[in-house]
């Protein structure tokens, strides 16, 4: 008697199996392998989409390799192209295939990290990598600490819920109303603002965040994070922490590290550096310069689903000490296994969850660290390459970051908006705008390893042409326009 037929779909037999994989391993390659020719955006409307996906209606099982086939050409074609050489777009890499093949093999083994005694290889194994990323970052060998998250903005909860729980023993228990003052804490206006969803999140409110003005450079503002602080102790609210960002999600630009952390520790504020992006430069000797002081946060977020380029998502929450997590996140349960004091679901906020630390382990182990720092070194100098094309194309540059993100404007004038609808319409490249000292301001990063110079050239030259196009449709008015002042 032949196996009923979910049960073959269930787990297909070997050699239908090794075709099925190679299928779909098929339509990852046909990806890769086309990748510079096609565009950007997507193709598809959402219209199309529904329309394609009305198809399945499940009323009856259809097979595999089909639905393969039809996602695979849902996915070409509708989607924002992230791992495009000319996307030029948020913080998302193209992948690297170890940490692609890394996800594959962690989908099929399927560990549960909750409890250590149910994965110790997989524990160990993110252990391993944790422990020589916080390293790089300069936490003490014999007390540092830390785990992989589900995102950036997952490490900058931890971040204050330690922080509270550190402060105010009473928080586990009772909760803010358990406290004897409002707590609120800091990061600055250019900061990136989960920190609002946290502050609901975790009970504070929204209006816990104050969020603090920035220098004439992007940085958070330390006067006038001082006066802020005393103002909320002279009202009798009780500040906890600042979030320094390490790398801002629209400028990449990296607060004062080292004056942040002397100002918290007269202070005694825990200070949380949002390293989610840039922090990855701890990997280059000639890149890390510009985050001194990093070493000195009380906590860390380095995302290396950013731009350590390994697939989303896979954040990590580092600290010099892990003080304070286990009086956080434990709990004891008689339906998990005993150890629990060396658990993650005891010591980080996720309970059953991904063995995410695969993905960077098998990057870090394939490209070696020297590897990763040519790489994120690359991506820095072609960085410089594209600000100055864009200097020399008449753009002006308006931040200043070591780090491969440029933001820009038309000294006449050009509309921001309208320039980047252009350029993402033509298919040609993808960026985006963001808000950068007052004003909307063009935003390019290099977020892809596979970017050439000649994908530079093509970006510049799509930006010039929507500049002249822009020109054109304003019937060479740009006189007109209000002149920009200098940042
Ligand atoms: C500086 C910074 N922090 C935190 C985050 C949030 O990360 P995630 O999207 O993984 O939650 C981002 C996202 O871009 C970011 O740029």
């Amino acid at each position: 008697m032949s196996a009923p037929a979910w049960q073959a779909a269930a787990l297909p037999e070997g050699a239908e199996r090794r075709r099925l994989l190679a299928a779909a391993s098929a339509v990852l390659d046909d990806f890769f392998a086309a990748l510079d020719e096609r565009g950007v955006s997507p193709s598809l409307a959402t219209g199309e989409i529904r329309a394609r996906l009305s198809r399945h209606d499940f009323a009856a099982p259809r097979p595999l390799a089909a639905i393969i086939d039809d996602v695979g050409e849902l996915l070409r074609a509708g989607l924002v192209q992230v791992a495009h050489p000319r996307y030029f777009g948020l913080f998302n890499p193209t992948p690297l295939f170890p940490a692609i093949v890394a996800d594959l093999l962690s989908a099929g083994f399927n560990p549960q990290l909750a409890a250590y005694s149910h994965a110790p290889a997989a524990v160990e194994i993110e252990r391993h990598v944790i422990d020589y990323v916080s390293g790089l970052v300069g936490h003490p060998a014999a007390t540092r600490a830390g785990h992989f998250t589900s995102s950036g903005s997952e490490a900058n909860a931890t971040g204050l819920l330690l922080a509270l729980t550190r402060r105010f023993p009473l928080f586990a228990t009772d909760g803010v109303r358990g406290l004897p003052a409002q707590p609120v804490f800091y990061t600055s206006a250019d900061s990136h603002l989960s920190w609002l969803k946290i502050a609901h999140q975790c009970g504070l409110g929204r209006r816990a965040v104050r969020l603090i003005a920035v220098d004439g450079a992007g940085r958070l503002d330390i006067t006038a994070l001082a006066a802020a602080v005393a103002a909320d102790r002279a009202a009798g609210l009780a500040p906890v922490l600042v979030a320094a960002t390490a790398g801002t999600t629209g400028a990449g630009i990296i607060d004062p590290l080292p004056a942040l952390a002397q100002l918290c520790a007269r202070e005694r504020l825990h200070l949380h550096a949002d390293a989610a992006w840039a922090g990855a430069a701890v990997f280059s000797d000639r890149l890390r310069p510009a985050l001194a002081g990093l070493e000195a946060a009380d906590s860390v977020t380095l995302d290396a689903h950013k731009w350590l380029a390994v697939p989303l998502g896979a954040g990590m929450f580092l600290c010099p000490s892990g003080a304070g997590l286990h009086e956080t996140f434990h709990v004891t349960t008689g339906y998990m296994p005993a150890k629990a004091e060396e658990d993650y679901y005891t010591r980080s906020w996720l309970w059953g969850r991904r063995f995410m630390g695969l993905k960077l382990f098998l990057a870090l182990a394939t490209l070696g660290r020297p590897g990763y720092a040519a790489l994120l070194e690359y991506q820095a100098a072609l960085g410089e390459t594209l600000r100055e094309r864009l200097r020399s194309a008449g753009w002006q540059v308006v931040n200043d970051t070591p780090y491969p993100l440029v933001c820009f404007v038309d000294p006449c004038g050009a509309d921001s908006a309208a320039v980047a609808q252009a350029v993402v319409a033509s298919g040609r490249a993808w960026l985006s705008t963001t808000r950068f000292l007052g004003r909307t301001v063009l935003r390019a990063c290099i977020t892809s390893f596979l970017t050439t110079a000649a994908d530079v050239e093509i970006l510049v030259a799509a930006l010039d042409a929507a500049r002249a196009e822009g020109q054109r449709t304003c019937q060479g008015s740009v006189s007109g326009l209000a002149p920009l002042s200098s940042p």
